[in-house]
């Protein structure tokens, strides 16, 4: 199980009451995971246990009793004597809210794409109860968003194939930065970044560079850490047969695996 951010060990215990239910977790541990723990699942995007809590993607608000607005509960420390409310109707609100504003700069592609039935968007727009989405696409690479001004086109960036293990996608990103941040925390390699603002930000790797001609490693943990289909393995029908093969060890550290490069 997933439980949206990492494991906290503390001395000092703390109590808590989410929906009703009394939870008593280590001092630091997220409302997300304290959450979880007690059998409650907070709908998330940008949160995963292997990463560091980020509250990007406001899927996860909640409701807490004595606190103004709704606080993102991956980065809400629990504390003693809270009280959490995960499910009442102005949260359903919003939650369905923000997932029509993902899904309507997303394309509509599901049944062909790579991550259908494996895709956390997907699941998560079931999740919420989205059924509709007032913005329009338009079935090939770009959405229009209607704004004040009239109707703005978005056009998005074309995939990236650079790399010979994986495929980049933006059309499919949802900018919750999982990947930038495995590639820090988790390889610390620091290839990727997001740039710019708004319907303008973007994943980028090494300063805009094709994959390929990156720092990236192709370690792989910005794939494993992608909610959508953004970052895809490819498969060998598209990388091809390799033409040659050896049996190499692995520097990176000192366990000394070895493996199969083509
Ligand atoms: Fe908490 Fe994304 S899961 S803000």
């Amino acid at each position: 199980i997933d439980r949206g951010t990492p494991a906290v060990k503390s001395d000092k215990q703390v109590t808590l009451e989410i929906d009703g239910r009394s939870i008593r977790v280590p001092e630091g541990t997220s409302v997300m995971r304290a959450a979880s723990q007690a059998g409650i699942n907070i709908p998330k995007l940008c949160a995963s246990d292997m990463l560091d809590a980020f509250g990007s993607c406001r899927l996860c608000l909640v409701e807490i009793e004595g606190r103004k607005g709704y606080p993102a509960s991956c980065t809400t420390p629990a504390t003693e004597g809270m009280k959490v409310s995960t499910q009442t109707s102005k949260l359903a609100e919003i939650r369905r809210g923000v997932m029509e504003l993902y899904i309507s700069d997303h394309p509509l592609d599901c049944l062909t794409c790579p991550a259908n039935g494996h895709c956390e968007l997907q699941d998560m727009a079931g999740v919420v109860g989205l059924r509709e989405v007032r913005y329009g696409y338009d079935g090939e690479n770009h959405v229009f968003a209607k704004t004040k001004e009239g109707e703005i086109n978005l056009h998005f960036a074309p995939k990236d194939e650079s790399n010979p293990y994986f495929t980049f996608d933006p059309s499919k990103c949802i900018v919750c930065s999982r990947c930038v941040r495995a590639c820090d925390e988790v390889q610390g390699t620091f290839a990727l970044t997001i740039q710019g603002r708004g319907f303008d930000s973007k994943v980028s790797a090494s300063q805009d560079n094709r994959f390929l001609d990156s720092e990236c490693v192709s370690c792989g943990a910005c794939v494993q850490a992608c909610p959508t289909a953004t970052l895809s393995e490819k498969s060998l029908i598209e990388r091809g047969q390799a033409e040659h093969s050896m049996i190499t060890t692995c520097a990176y550290c000192g366990v000394g695996c070895s493996f199969r490069a083509e």
